[in-house]
């Protein structure tokens, strides 16, 4: 029977699993240092998907003040479409409705259309673009959705 997938709050020991797992998901991957600054930081909220011992999926966000900044988020090639990113997803803003957080946003590449669906189904609206927003020129949506 397969086993069920949980997720948990990220810890330091995650990072080499969610590193491999970042440069097979994005053409400019967040070196390690990024996710060992954010975790260091008492606003970031962070959390893993798990699945019989194999990290499968992540999502790290900050809370400053009343915003949520969904800064990262990628599952698995081989366990995407499961539901995994919207769990994670819906953990993180469940957090930071409790630090305050009245509003979530994220920018997303214009051209990332897994992304930009998956955060429509989850309540997110496109607020504008922001040209040229990634290191290559590619433009990026700034989505967001009221959390209370
Ligand atoms: C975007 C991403 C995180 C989605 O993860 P996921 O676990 O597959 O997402 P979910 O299963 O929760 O998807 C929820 C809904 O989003 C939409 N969606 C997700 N992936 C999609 C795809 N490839 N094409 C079209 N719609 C998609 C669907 O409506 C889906 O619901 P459904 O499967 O019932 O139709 C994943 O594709 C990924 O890791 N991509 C590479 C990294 C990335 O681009 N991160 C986003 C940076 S902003």
């Amino acid at each position: 029977m397969p086993k069920e997938t949980m997720i948990r709050v990220m810890r330091l020991e995650d990072l080499d699993a969610v590193v491999e797992i970042e440069k097979r998901s994005f053409p400019n991957p967040w070196p390690r240092f990024f996710f060992e600054k954010d975790l260091e930081s008492g606003n970031t909220v962070a959390f893993v998907a798990e699945n019989d011992c194999r990290l499968v999926g992540y999502v790290l966000g900050s809370c400053i003040d009343v915003e949520l900044h969904i800064t990262n988020i990628a599952v698995a090639e081989d366990r995407q479409r499961h539901g995994l990113a919207t769990r994670m997803l819906h953990e993180m803003e469940g957090v930071a409705r409790t630090r305050g957080c009245g509003f979530a946003y994220l920018e997303v590449r214009t051209t990332n259309d897994a992304a930009v669906s998956m955060y429509r189904k989850n309540g997110y609206d496109i607020l504008y673009t922001r040209k040229r927003y990634y290191i290559d020129g590619n433009d990026a949506y700034v989505m967001h959705k009221e959390l209370r």
